[in-house]
């Protein structure tokens, strides 16, 4: 039977690696009529494409959801939507605030947010490794970097959960989810009219100089969820894969940065991105037309065994400098080193505190996005040191 493979199917998000190896085999350029895209798995393919942005486009949004994917997509995710030259120009600008000097000086802040969400739950010692951790770190990381005062924080993580919530078995956002979203657009109005009048040493302040306020707004949400979900599943998968395979949970505890290299390749938070193309293609014996909607399987390549040798091991100790969990090319993610900052020091506060630990197989919960594949809930009990 030929392969069929949706992002959107459930039963495929729990587990999809089997269908990734057989798309890598037996159909590298894949159609799916019902949903209307073409995937590309192998990572020569996803390699060369995402660079390629001329006849890749990213004119209709990164994501394959109807909306935001659509001519209208930079309304809702900005520059993510967009190719040169608005795409270079608004990218510019948003980098001058966010530094690799910026992000390093974040570190001890970065510690300090840990401990304050871990200390409770480690003393708790049975605790939601996902709701009360790996889902606040980041929320609070980008009110930081963006420049929400901390006075407000606990109302913007909680605002931000509520609208980037979504029902199980929905992809659209549910009443409540629209409150927040609305009440958090109002917080950002209010923060950016503040920093119009009086600059701080913040992201919105860099902004504000340059551009009004319909544009930064749409770029701060854009922060908020590419920044957030995408780290707090990163965190969920190194905790879980490293206690899943229990011949690699001493080494990722000697070697976080090599436990965080090797979960961004193993089970990558962003499981792939999509491009309008803007030119027929002919890839392995078949034409593709100009205007249809691909989608680069991150995820699958970086699974491909022409790249990785035993690619289905989770292994600590491989070379994973071929892994494209970030993107490539013009959209090559932003937030990498603030990711793999975030990631590396709550991986190293909890090695610190926690001698051993247990997942509840049974309590635990994906999450279904499509575009993201991450736990929605990962029920903990720690040992202490
Ligand atoms: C740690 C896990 C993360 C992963 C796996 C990840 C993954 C990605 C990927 C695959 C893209 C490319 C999108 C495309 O090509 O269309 C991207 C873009 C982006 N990411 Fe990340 N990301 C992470 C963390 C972050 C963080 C912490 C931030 C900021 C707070 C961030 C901000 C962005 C932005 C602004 C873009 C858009 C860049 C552009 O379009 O030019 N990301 N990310």
């Amino acid at each position: 039977m030929s392969v069929e493979f949706s992002p959107f199917d459930y039963a495929v998000n729990e587990n999809p690696f089997p269908i990734y190896a057989r798309l890598l085999d037996e159909a590298p350029l894949y159609r799916n009529d019902d949903d209307d895209f073409w995937a590309l798995s192998r990572h020569a393919d996803v390699g060369a494409a995402l660079p390629d942005s001329a006849r890749f486009s990213s004119s209709h949004g990164p994501l394959l959801n109807r909306p935001p994917w659509g001519p209208d997509a930079a309304s809702a995710v900005s520059f993510v939507a967009m190719d040169p030259p608005s795409h270079t120009a608004l990218r510019t600008l948003v980098s001058r605030g966010f530094t690799a000097r910026r992000v390093a000086d974040l570190e001890p802040r970065i510690r300090d947010i840990t401990r304050h969400h871990l200390t409770e739950a480690l003393d708790r010692g049975a605790f939601d490794f996902v709701e009360d951790f790996a889902v606040r770190l980041p929320l609070d990381v980008v009110s930081e970097l963006v420049g929400v005062p901390e006075a407000d924080r606990d109302d913007v993580r909680r605002l931000a959960m509520l609208s980037l919530h979504r029902e199980d078995g929905s992809q659209d956002v549910s009443p409540e989810g629209a409150e927040a979203q609305a009440a958090l657009f109002g917080y950002y109005s209010d923060l950016v009219a503040e920093r119009r009048k009086d600059p701080a040493d913040d992201l919105v302040s860099v902004l504000v100089g340059d551009l009004p306020d319909h544009e930064v707004i749409p770029i701060l949400f854009v922060l908020l969820a590419a920044g957030s979900e995408t780290t707090t599943n990163l965190l969920g998968h190194a905790w879980y894969w490293a206690w899943r395979f229990p011949d690699q949970l001493a080494r990722a505890f000697d070697d976080v940065p090599a436990w965080v290299e090797e979960t961004l390749r193993y089970d990558p938070p962003a499981t792939g991105v999509a491009r309008l193309l803007t030119e027929d293609l002919d890839l392995h014996g078949e034409r593709v037309p100009a205007g249809s909607r691909m989608w680069l399987l991150i995820a699958a390549a970086n699974r491909d065994p022409r790249v990785f040798t035993d690619p289905d091991r989770y292994d600590l100790d491989r070379d994973t400098s071929q892994m494209i969990s970030f993107g490539g090319g013009r959209h090559f993610c932003m937030g990498s080193s603030l990711g793999r900052l975030e990631a590396r020091v709550a991986l190293e506060e909890l090695v610190s505190a926690v001698g051993s630990y247990e997942i509840d197989p049974d309590g635990l919960r994906r999450s279904h996005m499509g575009n993201v594949r991450g736990f929605a809930t990962l029920p903990t009990v720690v040992a202490r040191r």
